[in-house]
């Protein structure tokens, strides 16, 4: 059997695996196990941000394997003290729980803003307004605050109090609110629901929303933090600040890590014992996201995701005024949606064989979130297939 066979008759079929086995990679290029070469576009869902196999990243990992990979959260360890350190000084916040995941850090999030009214005596203060076609992962809390039913299917009953709401729509949000809502939860660009940015105006209004009532707001930046858009986080973009923020995926470039960052405010809902985790922080996820968080957050380093970021956009761009096919392009940065008319499966499968990666949401919408070191000529690369594949 091969690596194909032996992963379909062995591991649960929940993926819609695309039949390429990938062996090695570096920087955008990968390569699977018939020799073949591909331009990575995706970036294992917009993880491996600095590329496939960074030396900077690999040298951590290595160095921190030989010294110390785990002692569990009983303990000290330095590059989780350092990486908390460097993400409070470049964030908003004043506290960091780690995590091993995404949906584990929106975990946290929800706890700590449940527990924070709690600890205060306000027991019906528990609901969670979240935004219809949002993505905050898979776990039954996070399935629950997930606005997309076709995920949810199957999993019923789902954990109470979460209240979806149409996105950059202020009024229902406004509808939505009473007294039983503890926070409200959104993604500043929602990824996996079709690469759809929240309206400048819209965040403002939901900040001052939260102000007006006491409603603890969330960002999940999983996907859209670390760089992605183009800022350290995307809600920089806005200037508008949340009370509590969920970070992953890119935080590790690979190694499993999540992050749950709040402000002292917010933080107040945990106290010793409320939440905990055993892998957690490890000093080996930590050391790698270290070196992520330095690289990524340079001023020069960002200013080359915006830069090439509307150079992306702006190529998409032309293949809608050239194509009647393309229907519209959207997102922030590096995190780009061209909505096609026709099916997002078979461009993914045709780009494929033309040896890129691309990825393929919502029926119709292709994503592009390739490692934030592309270079133009790369992109380049892509358009000109893109134009040749579409009508
Ligand atoms: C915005 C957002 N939140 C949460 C998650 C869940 O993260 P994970 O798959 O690491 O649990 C994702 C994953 O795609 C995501 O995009």
């Amino acid at each position: 059997m091969d690596i194909v066979q032996k992963t379909d008759e062995f591991i649960f079929q929940t993926y819609p695996r695309s039949g390429n086995a990938f062996v090695k990679g570096e920087g955008l290029k990968l390569w699977d196990d018939k020799g073949n070469q591909y331009l990575d576009f995706l970036a294992g869902i917009a993880v491996c941000s600095l590329g496939h196999c960074h030396p900077e990243i690999t040298k951590a990992i290595s160095n921190q394997a030989s010294t110390l990979v785990h002692v569990c959260n009983l303990f000290y360890t330095k590059p989780q003290a350092e990486l908390a350190q460097a993400l409070i000084e470049k964030s908003f916040a004043d506290r960091v729980f780690f995590s091993n995941s995404g949906a584990e850090a929106n975990e946290a999030a929800i706890k700590l803003a449940r527990r924070y009214f709690q600890a205060k005596g306000q027991k019906s203060r528990y609901k969670i307004i979240t935004m219809e076609q949002s993505f905050h992962g898979r776990t039954m809390a996070t399935l629950s605050a997930t606005g997309q039913d076709k995920i949810k299917e199957g999993f019923y009953p789902l954990l109470d109090g979460f209240v979806h709401v149409p996105f950059n729509d202020i009024e229902a949000l406004k509808n939505a609110v009473d007294e039983t809502v503890c926070a409200i939860m959104l993604e500043p660009v929602q990824g996996e629901g079709g690469v759809i940015p929240a309206d400048n105006a819209y965040l403002r209004q939901v900040r001052d929303l939260c102000d007006q009532k006491g409603i603890l707001l969330i960002f999940d930046e999983i996907q859209t933090g670390m760089g992605r858009c183009g800022t350290l986080f995307a809600h920089e973009l806005y200037d508008v600040t949340p009370d509590i923020m969920t970070l992953a995926k890119a935080l590790g470039n690979g190694l499993p890590i999540g992050a749950m960052l709040a402000g002292d405010n917010a933080a107040q809902g945990f106290t010793l014992g409320s939440h905990g985790t055993t892998f957690g922080g490890t000093p080996l996820a930590t050391a790698a996201a270290l070196e992520v968080l330095k690289i990524i957050s340079e001023p020069l380093f960002l200013e080359s995701i915006k830069e090439k970021g509307g150079y992306f956009k702006a190529q998409l761009q032309s293949l809608k005024e050239k194509h009647t096919s393309v229907k519209g392009v959207r997102g922030k940065g590096l995190l780009l949606g061209l909505e096609i008319d026709g099916n997002a499966g078979d461009y993914v499968k045709a780009c494929m064989e033309k040896g890129f990666i691309i990825n393929g949401i919502q029926d119709k919408i292709l994503r592009f979130a390739p490692p934030l070191i592309v270079e133009k000529e790369e992109i380049d690369k892509l358009i000109t297939v893109l134009d040749e594949l579409l009508p």
